[in-house]
């Protein structure tokens, strides 16, 4: 594929910045639209890559940055509502006014990352509202005149995830025994760097236009699994204790009203839904997509090394 110009939303984050280096290394033009320039600066030093700093929720900017674009891909999602950042403005007015820049400046091609799950009628705002986001882009896409693919992973995991690290981070300060709300949701983790590639793939290859796709790893787990696997991995001692549903639903309750709100009741509605797949990965990608037993110990194992380090520097 040529070089093409790809406006990128939400390149600063977990996902995006594996995008946005992939994009650069197949020789792509990457321009991030991002609100801090400069706390992403590193992400500088990819040669082909510029930051615009903005309010993509305008849409005289998303206009001005579309310009120069060829393909436009959203990334851009919160797993929390809270005052001007919620739900219906960040996922579901945005995705609209995507729609509208593009219309408005011609770029015919838009990937857009939504959930797994994700539908109208859902049990959370999160996948009510990512489910009316996508539904807009359907409709806008045959009014608008563009080629649209959705992508649907489950939960990701990769070096700079906020899933897998934060129960990692949990575990190492846990008392002994750990309260994990919903123990039994399901989850089929899809590793950073599939999840990137299937986007770059998906650019250029028609075969893709039109499309939605839900991405997920080899093997799905409850998150009482998973919990045990990491701490398994980072070798802490600690007890999981799984909660019933009222005791999750009353830990929402509570962690919601937290500093960073670590859990909500969003979230634990979200979670009513397993996340996982029917069928395997797509096949148009090609890919095989690696395991978190093949990927997790790289990094988690790395970070208590350093932590033990630390620790022993720290008793010098
Ligand atoms: N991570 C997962 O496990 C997972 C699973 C399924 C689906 N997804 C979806 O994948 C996408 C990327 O997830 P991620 O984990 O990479 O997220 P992330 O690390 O939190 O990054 C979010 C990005 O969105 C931008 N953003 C956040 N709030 C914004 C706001 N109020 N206004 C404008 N921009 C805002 C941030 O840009 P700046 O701060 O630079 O402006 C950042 O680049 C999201 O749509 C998410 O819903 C993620």
């Amino acid at each position: 594929m040529a070089n093409i110009t790809v406006c990128l939303l939400g390149g600063t984050g977990f996902v995006g910045r594996s995008v946005a280096a992939d994009l650069v290394e197949r020789g792509h033009t990457v321009k991030v639209l991002t609100r801090h320039r400069e706390r992403n600066r590193d992400m500088l030093v990819l040669p082909t890559l510029t930051m615009s700093e903005g309010d993509v929720n305008e849409l005289g900017f998303l206009r001005e940055q579309f310009q120069d674009a060829d393909v436009v891909v959203n990334l851009i999602g919160i797993l929390n509502s809270s005052g001007k950042n919620n739900f219906q403005r960040i996922h579901v007015e945005l995705a609209a006014k995507v729609a509208e820049a593009m219309q408005q400046t011609g770029v015919r091609r838009l990937l857009h990352m939504s959930a797994l799950h994700t539908s109208k009628d859902g049990p959370s705002k999160y996948l009510r509202s990512k489910g009316e986001a996508e539904e807009i882009l359907r409709q806008s896409s045959l009014s608008h005149d563009f080629d649209l693919t959705i992508f649907r992973p489950s939960v990701i995991f990769g070096p700079l995830d906020s899933f897998i690290n934060r129960f990692a981070s949990l575990l190492r300060i846990a008392p002994g025994f750990l309260p994990l709300a919903c123990p039994q949701a399901r989850f089929q983790p899809v590793y950073v760097e599939d999840v990137a590639a299937c986007f770059v793939r998906a650019i250029g290859d028609h075969d893709t236009y039109g499309q939605e796709y839900n991405l997920c790893g080899p093997k799905a787990y409850t998150l009482y699994e998973l919990v045990n696997f990491v701490a398994e991995l980072i070798d802490v001692r600690c007890r999981i204790l799984g909660l019933s549903d009222w005791q999750s639903r009353l830990q929402a309750a509570f962690m919601q009203w937290v500093p960073g709100k670590p859990f909500t009741l969003d979230n634990y509605n979200s979670m009513k839904i397993d996340s996982t797949c029917d069928s395997g990965f797509p096949e148009v990608f090609e890919i095989t997509p690696a395991s978190l037993e093949a990927v997790v110990p790289t990094y988690l194992r790395k970070r208590s090394r350093q932590l033990d380090l630390f620790r022993r520097l720290a008793r010098r």
